[in-house]
């Protein structure tokens, strides 16, 4: 056992609903407190004075200074194992095209299928941890990544293996989720549909075979995969046994519905979703995932947050971190900026990057700090935990705890 502290303040966001909306004075914050540490999870959070006196004998890991505590956050939908990148789709979009259109013209996701293809497994595997390295920084321990830039058998595989590989060189948990069908490639020969049953025929049952990821995404939009069509495929996948995660409305609505008809894990995007899909999916067990990092590199509008909670939605709030819709991969400050335009109390915010998205993930030993709980948190040099997303992503994690050791 190890007791670690004294932190200024410990936000240990234990005993919150897992929906709907949130109040800050709902948060326990523990001042001067102390976290006992067992076989890398939490053993008891209380005043860091209690801890001592009630375990007298026990490993002492003094912190310096003034800092506060959060549990780590938890990134629940990027793409971050990609090769290129995408600077001139930016400046272009910048200068007045849309996203669509240059999709259409030669960028978009289909020129990073081509550099993605490009990279060999080396290449994909060095990006990939520099980039899990950079979340790590930021105070996040838990990242889901999606394949979808491969688009064939043989680059979705490679992409997959990368992601399995970089879990043996890093701490932090990985997620992997094959997004096949992230777009019809355009060498493929057949329709959309006859996409989506090579997807069910040649690629799942290889990634379960190897077990390379538990979860299927798809891109249900007007130029990627339409409704129907993506229904059935989901169904299947389901079959399979994978859990099932959506791109879902982010430029056209109605397919957050399927989300939940299909009963996936998560809806993620919803920048377009009308307030009768709002109330649907906010009363089902699907998480809404808002992806500020999109809105932002995109120009385009907020998911509406504030009224997923209103309605009693589980919203988490995650990255997309990608090279064309969300190059930036900040987290801390996407979240931030979303709680300025959508009007979210601090707790909203923190348990949306904590525990409501390691919901997402089926991953509900972590994202709070409680008994029992994953020992992953993260510090921040100051005196008030406000400071974190005041500052909007540039107040630097000062350390990051995975199973109870400092890891950066
Ligand atoms: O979540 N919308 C579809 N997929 C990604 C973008 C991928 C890309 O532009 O490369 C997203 O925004
Ligand atoms: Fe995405």
């Amino acid at each position: 056992m190890k007791l670690i502290g004294p932190f200024k303040q410990i936000v240990t966001l234990r005993n919150l609903p897992l929906r709907g909306k949130l109040s800050d004075d709902q948060l326990e914050i523990m001042t001067d407190g102390g976290l006992l540490i067992k076989e890398g999870k939490i053993e008891k959070v209380d005043s860091f004075q209690n801890l001592k006196e009630q375990f007298p004998n026990v490993e002492i890991e003094k912190i310096e200074g003034v800092q506060i505590c959060l549990p780590a956050f938890v990134d629940s939908h990027t793409h971050i194992c990609f090769g290129g990148n995408r600077a001139n789709d930016f400046a272009m979009r910048n200068a007045g095209k849309t996203y669509l259109e240059i999709a259409e013209t030669g960028g978009g996701i289909w020129s990073s299928v081509q550099h993605t293809r490009s990279a060999n497994e080396e290449e994909l595997l060095k990006t990939t941890l520099e980039r899990i390295n950079f979340l790590i920084s930021l105070g996040i321990t838990t990242i889901e990544i999606k394949s979808g830039y491969g688009l064939d058998a043989e680059n979705e595989l490679k992409m997959l293996r990368v992601i399995k590989k970089a879990q043996t060189f890093t701490k932090a948990t990985l997620v992997p989720t094959c997004l096949a069908a992230h777009l019809k490639p355009r060498d493929f020969e057949g329709s959309s549909q006859e996409y989506l049953q090579f997807i069910l025929d040649e690629i799942l049952p290889k990634v379960k075979e190897e077990n390379l990821a538990k979860r299927v995404d798809i891109f249900i939009e007007k130029s990627a995969f339409l409704p129907e069509e993506s229904k059935e495929f989901l169904l299947k996948a389901k079959e399979l046994g994978f859990e099932i995660t959506v791109h879902a409305d982010q430029f056209t609505s109605g397919s957050s519905r399927i989300a939940v008809e299909v009963g996936a894990k998560s809806a993620d995007h919803l920048e377009a979703t009308i307030d009768e899909d709002i109330e649907f999916l906010a009363q089902s067990e699907t998480v809404a995932t808002a992806l500020p990092g999109a809105s932002l590199g995109l120009g385009e509008k907020f998911t509406p947050a504030r009224k997923i909670l209103d309605a009693g939605g589980i919203l988490a709030i995650a990255s997309d971190w990608n090279p064309g819709s969300a190059p930036m991969g900040n987290l801390i400050a996407q979240a931030s900026i979303l709680a300025t335009f959508e009007k979210l109390s601090t707790a909203e915010v923190l348990a949306g990057i904590t525990f409501r998205s390691a919901f997402a993930l089926s991953l509900e030993d972590r994202g709070t700090l409680d008994k029992g709980k994953k020992a992953d948190f993260v510090t921040f040099k100051t005196d008030n935990f406000q400071n974190v997303l005041y500052h909007q992503g540039s107040l630097k994690a000062e350390a990051v705890y995975i199973d109870g050791e400092k890891t950066a």
